[in-house]
């Protein structure tokens, strides 16, 4: 990325963003520390489908329960499941603890760490594989939510509507992602779209790509991503 688009939005994230018990503190994100991968995996996987509210109980009572992957790994499956409980789309956790087994059986307790190698991991997907890549181990691999897609529609006003304009957001998102702190970037996008740039009535006007932004010098921000018919 040259022309700035993520140095703006890093400089927000490093006094705007939330504070989530998976992530550093602000001191070492200053400091490159990364986040624990089993903990950026673990968050991940609790928050497809569910907010980051719902999210943060169960994340410490997991990481309290199970430190370790390998911890994780030897648990009983009725004390994952029954931990679960509440949290909804209990094949997240069937395959979190196949992934947990996985991580110690196939890669002695440590998670790969390139986007390829975790895609081959149980109930890891593209999602999941290029936030834990980009948070856990600074790669710089493109990831693609629906606060992505929403906000890379608006910053450059595509009109096409999603699914079809899937592939076309996340060959833009690619582009913007930066080779330094990927991570904070991804996270950024994301903090950005629950924040400010959100489904309706988005805060245009104290948004940091506020003058990038085409959506908003068009007028057509809150009516974007436009979306088909299901
Ligand atoms: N939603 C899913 N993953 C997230 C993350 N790492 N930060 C903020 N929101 C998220």
């Amino acid at each position: 990325m040259r022309d700035g688009l993520s140095d703006i939005l890093l400089e927000w994230y490093d006094t705007h963003a939330r504070v989530m018990p998976w992530r550093v503190s602000p001191q070492d994100r200053k400091d490159g520390v990364l986040p624990d991968p089993y903990c950026v995996w673990m968050s991940e996987i609790m928050l497809q489908q569910t907010t980051v509210a719902a999210v943060k109980d169960y994340f410490h009572r997991f990481t309290a329960k199970w430190p370790t992957v390998s911890d994780l790994a030897a648990a009983e499956d009725a004390d994952v499941m029954a931990e679960w409980a509440g949290l909804g789309y209990y094949a997240r956790a069937r395959n979190l603890l196949k992934c947990a087994r996985a991580v110690v059986d196939d890669h002695g307790g440590r998670f790969p760490d390139t986007r390829e190698g975790l895609l081959k991991l149980p109930g890891v997907g593209p999602y999941t594989a290029g936030a834990v890549s980009s948070i856990a181990f600074n790669r710089s691999e493109v990831v693609v939510d629906g606060n992505v897609e929403r906000v890379m529609s608006r910053l450059y006003n595509v009109e096409t509507p999603l699914p079809t304009s899937k592939p076309e957001l996340t060959e833009l998102a690619r582009a913007l992602t930066p080779e330094e702190r990927p991570g904070d970037y991804a996270q950024a996008v994301m903090d950005l779209g629950a924040t400010i740039c959100t489904p309706r009535n988005p805060a245009c006007g104290i948004c940091p790509w506020r003058e990038p932004c085409v959506a908003r010098a068009e007028g057509t921000a809150a009516s974007l991503p436009r979306k088909l018919p299901k």
